[in-house]
Order: structure tokens, then C-alpha cells, then sequence
């Protein structure tokens, strides 16, 4: 598991950094913006519920929370079978990406602007992101496997997104991330012998951060009306709802062993995460996704076995690997289109987007 490989900088790095700094369509991105553009927002328009939630922010509710108390109990790492050890170091390196990726883009925002509000604001959800992906390699170095996070940040790819798309993507993956964490959480407050790691006992109070910052872009996107009610915008919405869920799909099936051992039927807590989230982005967005439509589920499964048989023939390689990679390619773009196309529910977006956490 401590292997370490030569990487294309030069240095050696465990496996853990190395799965880390890949970016392929299903991994966690790293982005950045045009950051002017975002220190030139103004938020006069939704000023009283912005200083309400800065103020939240401020008052920093998990400052002590993210340290390892008596809760925390040993993990047999050695005697863990295999492809459960495989699916949750998986499971952990990927959602340490993720609140990374967030760390990185927060704080370069925080270090480009001028605008106070905004600095105030990056600088808040940078610092959470900090403590959320800091615990979890507190977890994986228990194991020996800690990413290397500056190695990291030097390696990684980054991917251009326009600001409104940081807004659509990011406000989803934070409503997103406070879905997950307290759908597993709930089940395993009922189910704690299915508790696998203890990690799974702090995401409580981890997910009101999550829900915080969803906040901060469901607040942001209030500034200009246009971003979510322009005919164009809403189908990009669409588009990234679409994807968002459909990624996260396909990622929750590769992972069997994990699922299994946590007593959670993927389908059924893919299902409750987009309905969560669904009925949370009514804050914000004027269409939500059909999942009850029967098209969605399928289209899922024909995305789902159509990337499998990508990667396999990318594994393959050669002339066969490269045509079967075409043919499945093709599928999942249709699959793809066939999600996107199944028709919308329309919301009445309230004039005051806040939220509390309900579930
Ligand atoms: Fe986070
Ligand atoms: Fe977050």
C-alpha cells in the first residue's frame, strides 16, 4: 500500500498522492475561475441574509469538532478484507480530493480579491475545507497512506470553469456533500454495527458546513437574477444537475464491498441523496431533475455499464481497445442525452433563498 512511484515531477510518492493527482471524467477536479470577475460581485442586494450568514461563518460552530477524541476507535486496517480496505481507501482518498479541491479554490480566491465581502467569505469556507480534507488524512495516515497535499496542489490538473459555472457546479457539490454525509450518517446512527471506520461519527456536524457553503453560493447566484432564470442558464442548471448526479452514480457502483459493508443499497441512497438535494436546490434553482421518471434510472444503468465497458477497452488498448472505446464512448454520450432530455419539474424559487438543515 506505501509503494512509492516515481511520478512525472520527479518525486516519489505513495499511491494514495499518485490516485490523487489523476484526473480522469470521474475523479474529483480541481478548478479555477476567473477570479475578477467573482471579487466584482456585489452584495448589496441580498446584504441582510449575507451578513447573517458571515456571521455564522464567523462564529466558526466546528472550530473544536474536527479533532479525535475517545469516539474515535482503532481501525483494524490489517485484518480488513481486502476489497473492503480497497473501496474505503478509495472512498476516503476521493472525498479528501474533493474537500481539497475546495480548499485550493477558496483560498485563491481569498488571496486574488479586493472585494472584502468576498475574501471574508473565501476565506471562511477555505479554512473548513482545510480541517475537512486535514481529517481525513489524519485517517488515511493511520494507515501509512496520507496524501502528500502540496505534492498535490503542484500536480494536479485544474480545469478552467467561467464563474457562473464555478456557481452552478460548486453549489452543488457542497448541497451534494451535505446530503451524503448526513444520509450515511443517519443510517448508521440507526445501524452502528455497520459502522466500518469512526470517521462516519463526525459527519454531523461536519455536514452543516457543507450546508453552510451551499448557502454562501445559493446567496451569491441571488445577485443576478439572469445566472438563474436566463432560458440559457437553466439549461445549463439542467446540464449540471444532470452530470453531477449521473457522476456520482457511476462512482457509488464502483464501489460494492464498501456499500455492502455499511448495509446501504447504492440504488436506494443514490435515490434519497438526489432527493435530498433536489428539494434543497428549490432555494436557488427554478427546475429540479424528474428522478421518478423511469427513464432516469435506466439511463443511469445504460450510463453506468457503457463508461465500464470504456475503461475496459482503454485497458485493452490497440485497434480493438480503440474501436470498442468509440462504440462505448458513443453509448454513454447517448445515455448521457437521454438523461438530459427527460423533461424537467419547474420550481417557484422563494424570494429569500436561506436554509437550515432538516434532515
Ligand atoms: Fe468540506
Ligand atoms: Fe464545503
Amino acid at each position: 500500500m506505501n509503494a512509492h512511484t516515481e511520478t512525472r515531477h520527479g518525486a516519489a510518492v505513495n499511491e494514495t498522492t499518485q490516485k490523487a493527482s489523476e484526473t480522469t471524467l470521474l475523479d474529483p477536479r480541481f478548478y479555477t475561475t476567473d477570479f475578477d470577475e467573482l471579487d466584482r460581485i456585489d452584495v448589496t442586494p441580498i446584504r441582510e441574509e449575507w451578513d447573517k450568514l458571515i456571521a455564522e461563518l464567523r462564529s466558526d460552530p466546528n472550530k473544536t469538532h474536527f479533532k479525535k477524541t475517545a469516539d474515535w476507535d482503532p481501525v483494524d486496517w490489517e485484518g480488513m478484507e481486502p476489497e473492503l480496505k480497497k473501496e474505503l481507501v478509495d472512498f476516503l482518498v476521493s472525498s479528501l480530493t474533493a474537500e481539497f479541491s475546495g480548499c485550493v479554490l477558496y483560498k485563491e480566491m481569498k488571496r486574488r480579491g479586493n472585494n472584502p465581502d468576498i475574501c471574508e467569505l473565501f476565506n471562511y469556507m477555505a479554512r473548513d475545507e482545510a480541517r475537512h480534507a486535514g481529517f481525513i488524512n489524519d485517517a488515511l495516515r493511520e494507515a501509512d497512506i496520507g496524501v502528500n497535499l502540496g505534492f498535490l496542489t503542484k500536480a494536479k490538473k485544474y480545469t478552467y470553469f467561467r464563474p457562473k459555472f464555478i456557481y452552478y457546479a460548486t453549489y452543488l457539490s457542497e448541497k451534494i456533500g451535505y446530503a451524503r454525509y448526513i444520509t450515511i450518517y443517519r443510517h448508521l446512527e440507526k445501524h452502528p454495527e455497520h459502522r466500518i471506520h469512526p470517521i462516519f461519527k463526525w459527519f454531523e456536524q461536519w455536514c452543516n458546513d457543507e450546508f453552510r457553503h451551499g448557502e454562501a453560493f445559493a446567496l451569491l447566484m441571488k445577485t443576478d437574477p439572469k445566472l438563474t432564470e436566463s432560458p440559457i442558464n437553466k439549461l445549463w442548471i439542467r446540464f449540471f444537475l444532470v452530470a453531477v448526479f449521473s457522476v456520482m452514480h457511476v462512482r457509488d457502483h464502483a464501489r460494492p464491498a464498501f456499500h455492502n459493508a455499511l448495509g446501504i443499497n447504492v440504488d436506494e441512497y443514490d435515490q434519497e441523496v438526489f432527493r435530498k438535494t433536489s428539494e434543497i436546490a428549490r432555494q436557488v434553482f427554478p427546475i429540479e431533475i424528474d428522478i421518478d421518471n423511469p427513464r432516469w434510472q435506466r439511463g443511469l444503468d445504460r450510463l453506468r455499464v457503457a463508461m465500464g465497458d470504456m475503461d475496459r477497452a482503454k485497458r485493452q488498448g490497440g485497434i480493438g481497445g480503440a474501436v470498442a472505446r468509440f462504440t462505448a464512448g458513443a453509448r454513454s454520450g447517448l445515455a448521457f442525452l437521454s438523461l438530459y432530455t427527460i423533461p424537467v419539474k419547474k420550481n417557484v424559487v422563494p424570494a429569500n433563498p436561506r436554509l437550515e438543515p432538516a434532515y
